[in-house]
C-alpha cells in the first residue's frame, strides 16, 4: 500500500507533498484580498463541520445554498495540488469576491498577504490525542498523503511532528500566539462539541451576520455531525475513490470527543502527556477540557 502513496519533501522544514512543494513559491506568494475569510486549522481538527457553519451563517440559513458544491469547490483550499483535480490556487484566483478559503499551513508558511491584508481568519484546535486518531485514520483512507504506517509507528512521527503540516503543537502554539495581534477568533472542536449553538453565535459575530435563533437553531441541526455524515456535499464521497477510499475509514468517521482512549495504550498516554508537558511549556495554550 505504501508503494502507490504520494511522496513528500520539507518545506521550511515541515513536512509537505511533492505537488505542494513543487508549487510552493506561488503559494508564499499568494495574494489573499482584504475581504478574504480563511478557515486555518491543523489536519483533522474540526475544518469541515467549520466550514458548513460558516457557509450557512453566510447564507443565513439557507440550506439549498450550501448544497450548491461540495465542501471543497465552495473553500478553495490553498496550497492542495492532487494530479486530475483543479489545484486550491486556481481555484481561488478564480474565484469571485468574497471568498472563503481553507489552510492547514502552520503561521509561519501562511502567505504574507493574509496578515498584511488584515484578513479574518477562523481557527479551529481540537486537543492532540483526538486529532492524532482522526488523522492517522485519514491517512488510511487518503491516497494524497503517506500511509500512516502501524498505529505504533504513527504515534511516533505525529510526536515527532513527521507528518504532513508538522508537529500538531507547534502548529496550535503558533497560530495561538498569532491571535492576539491579527482578526484571529481561536475555537476549540470540544467547545464546538459541547456548546455548538454558543460558538455558531460566536462565528457569525466574528463574521458580522445578527442571525435570530431560528436560523441559529437551523444552523445547529444542518451542521450536527448525523447530518453532516448523510450530506453528499459535506463528507467528501465525491472525491474519487481512488484518491480517498472511504470503505478504509470514512471520512466522516466518529465525530467524538475521546476515542483516544480506543487507541492509545497505557504506556503511550504516559508517553504522551511527558511529552505533551515538555513542547506545551513554554505556552499560555491550556486545552481547558479533559483528553
Ligand atoms: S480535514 O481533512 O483536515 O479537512 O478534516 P477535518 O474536517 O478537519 O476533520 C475531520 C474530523 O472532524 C469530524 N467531523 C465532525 N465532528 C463533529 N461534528 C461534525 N459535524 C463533524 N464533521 C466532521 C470528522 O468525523 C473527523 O473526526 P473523526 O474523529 O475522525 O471522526
Amino acid at each position: 500500500d505504501g508503494k502507490e502513496r504520494i511522496p513528500v519533501d520539507y518545506v521550511k522544514g515541515i513536512m509537505q507533498t511533492i505537488p505542494t512543494c513543487n508549487i510552493w513559491d506561488q503559494i508564499w506568494n499568494f495574494q489573499a484580498k482584504s475581504d478574504d475569510l480563511l478557515i486555518a486549522t491543523y489536519p483533522k481538527a474540526g475544518t469541515t463541520w467549520t466550514q458548513e457553519i460558516v457557509d450557512l451563517i453566510q447564507n443565513e440559513g439557507d440550506v439549498d445554498k450550501s448544497q450548491r458544491a461540495p465542501t471543497y469547490i465552495r473553500f478553495p483550499f490553498i496550497e492542495w495540488i492532487v494530479p486530475s483535480m483543479r489545484s486550491g490556487l486556481e481555484q481561488a484566483k478564480q474565484m469571485p469576491s468574497p471568498r472563503t478559503l481553507k489552510t492547514h499551513l502552520p503561521i509561519q508558511l501562511l502567505p504574507p498577504s493574509f496578515l498584511e491584508k488584515n484578513c479574518k481568519i477562523i481557527y479551529v484546535a481540537r486537543n492532540p490525542k483526538d486529532n492524532m486518531v482522526s488523522y492517522y485514520h485519514f491517512q488510511r483512507m487518503n491516497k494524497a498523503l503517506p500511509a500512516p504506517g502501524t498505529w505504533e509507528e504513527y504515534f511516533e512521527s505525529f510526536l515527532a511532528g513527521k507528518v504532513c503540516w508538522g508537529s500538531w503543537h507547534d502548529h496550535v502554539k503558533g497560530w495561538w500566539k498569532a491571535k492576539d495581534q491579527h482578526r484571529i477568533v481561536y475555537l476549540f472542536y470540544e467547545d464546538l462539541k459541547k456548546n455548538p449553538k454558543q460558538e455558531i453565535q460566536k462565528l457569525a459575530e466574528f463574521i458580522g451576520k445578527n442571525l435570530d435563533h431560528e436560523v441559529l437553531d437551523k444552523i445547529l441541526h444542518h451542521t450536527s455531525f448525523d447530518v453532516m455524515k448523510q450530506n453528499s456535499m459535506a463528507n467528501y464521497s465525491s472525491i474519487p475513490t481512488e484518491i480517498m477510499n472511504h470503505s478504509v475509514s470514512p471520512f466522516m468517521r466518529k465525530g467524538t470527543v475521546g476515542d483516544w482512549k480506543n487507541h492509545f495504550t497505557v504506556a503511550q498516554n504516559e508517553r504522551f502527556d511527558e511529552d505533551y508537558k515538555k513542547k506545551m511549556a513554554d505556552s499560555s495554550l491550556t486545552f481547558h477540557f479533559q483528553f
